[in-house]
């Protein structure tokens, strides 16, 4: 069986498993829940499920991926009776991911294109239009939309063919550090504008009403953005705990991506929404309008030189989302491959990568049709009754969200939740602590404390977040 190559370094480790974290979640979903969802007490309860719950499911995933150095599927396989089929739901999440990871991905390369054109007043920028009419003309645009998203994917496929050192570790290398300078370029740009306080407060002001009148609910939000987030209850740690050097020590570096990814998140919030106030106070502040409207108008009020912080801007969420999509396709890429070496059919990565995007193309395309919903694709949840459109709860305004809520929402917590039974009850805690400290000099200080959050704090918690989740999925 061929030698598996992994990470080369602690640095190139760090940086993809960060790159991964770091993503859309963070500079468009984490600023707007937080300010829609109570602000400062939000990003408390946020805190608190990072340690409680990120913290437990990030060491247990880094672990278990590492003790078998294989694959999520193979993982599970080798260490469960009970939770054998685990993996198989930790490999289904990246490809819903991916289907609508990439067409939002898709739509920064284009918002690039137009930044572009218009620094050069070419016919491609945005020639005077409004943000709301490029956006919408986009969305109609399924052709447009469709080969964005499949030059996306293509990128991130390469990426992936070169394999966890040589494409993964290399991107994410330098690719990360090049995101946080342009995202000190953009927050310096965003919090000198007049008027963006109001931004601030949006997002700072702590107000406890939201708690105080549905708990639940914000309980959930903050914890499903937080396991999107991590990038965590799927294959994906799992796949690069696999990949990590036996010498590292996985409880340091857990703390430090999550620390990292919560420092991006609000560094994110610092950089879109005080520009967001200040420039297009009427502007929506949520989902994808923010990223692709609201932001255009601001680049757009700022004349020629808004078109250079545009470039740098949607570049910057380019390589935040290629980072984060690499990783998901590496899930089920590994996968394929150890089964490859396994069988000694040698190294097949890069004919998996072409297999692997290929079928994550299916649901792509599905996404990027329904352009957001504006070509109004069917969605689950719609029924035609007497020739009468008739919306059920289950209604969700486009593919991309019902796909986000599948992932996010009901399978990410339900498979960490499952992997904290097992870790606490199947395999048991001492697995993990003896795969942390196999290397002399790596004692886990925080042991007790992880055991008694696997077994108790953490599920029961994430079974609070997906119960909210489902409330508000189906009622
Ligand atoms: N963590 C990424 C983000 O915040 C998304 C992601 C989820 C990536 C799951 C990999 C796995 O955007």
């Amino acid at each position: 069986m061929e030698e598996r190559k992994g990470f080369k370094s602690t640095f190139g480790f760090l940086m993809a498993a960060v790159g991964s974290a770091v993503g859309l979640g963070n500079i468009w979903g984490f600023p707007n829940k937080m300010g829609s969802n109570g602000g400062f007490a939000f990003l408390l309860v946020y805190i608190i499920l990072a340690v409680l719950c990120g913290y437990i499911v990030m060491v247990g995933e880094l672990a278990i991926g590492r003790k078998t150095g294989k694959s999520a599927i193979a993982t599970y396989q080798t260490l469960s009776r009970k939770f054998k089929w685990l993996g198989w739901l930790a490999t289904l999440s990246p490809f819903l991911i991916l289907s609508f990871y990439c067409a939002l991905g898709g739509y920064c390369i284009k918002y690039m294109v137009l930044n572009v054109g218009n620094l050069f007043g070419a016919e491609f920028g945005t020639n005077g239009l409004s943000g709301g009419a490029v956006f919408e003309a986009f969305m109609l645009n399924q052709t447009e939309g469709v080969v964005f998203g499949i030059i996306f994917l293509l990128l991130t496929m390469l990426i992936v063919m070169g394999g966890v050192a040589g494409g993964i570790e290399k991107f994410c290398s330098v690719g990360m550090p090049a995101l946080a300078v342009m995202l000190v370029v953009i927050i310096i740009r965003s919090c000198t504008l007049p008027g963006a306080v109001e931004g601030l407060k949006f997002m700072f002001m702590p107000n406890f009403e939201p708690l105080k009148e549905n708990f639940l609910g914000v309980l959930a939000t903050a914890g499903g953005q937080m396991f999107f987030s991590l990038s965590l209850g799927m294959g994906v740690m799992i796949t690069y705990g696999s990949y990590l050097d036996k010498k590292k020590d996985i409880a340091k570096n857990a703390l430090v991506i999550i620390c990292f990814d919560t420092l991006v998140a609000l560094m994110a919030g610092l950089a879109v929404l005080p520009a967001a106030f200040a420039l297009d106070p009427e502007g929506k502040i949520g989902g994808p309008s923010l990223l692709f409207v609201t932001l255009q108008n601001v680049f757009d009020n700022m004349g020629t030189i808004g078109a250079v912080f545009g470039i740098i801007f949607y570049l910057l969420v380019i390589l935040a989302a290629v980072s984060s999509s690499i990783s998901l396709l590496e899930v089920i890429v590994t996968h394929f491959c150890d089964k490859a070496a396994a069988k000694g059919k040698g190294d097949k990565r890069k004919a998996y990568s072409v297999i692997a995007a290929l079928a994550a193309s299916v649901l792509m395309v599905l996404v990027c049709l329904d352009g957001l919903g504006y070509s109004g694709y069917w969605v689950p949840g719609r029924v035609l009754v007497d020739g009468a459109w008739q919306y059920t709860a289950m209604y969700n305004d486009c593919w991309l969200d019902f796909f986000d809520m599948l992932s996010e929402g009901i399978m990410m917590p339900l498979g960490a939740l499952l992997m904290c039974l097992m870790i606490g009850y199947e395999i048991g805690p001492d697995v993990v602590r003896d795969e942390i400290e196999r290397n002399e000099g790596h004692k886990m200080k925080s042991y007790g404390f992880f055991k008694i959050c696997v077994r108790f704090i953490t599920p029961l918690l994430m079974a609070m977040v997906l119960i909210g989740q489902i409330k508000d999925f189906f009622l």
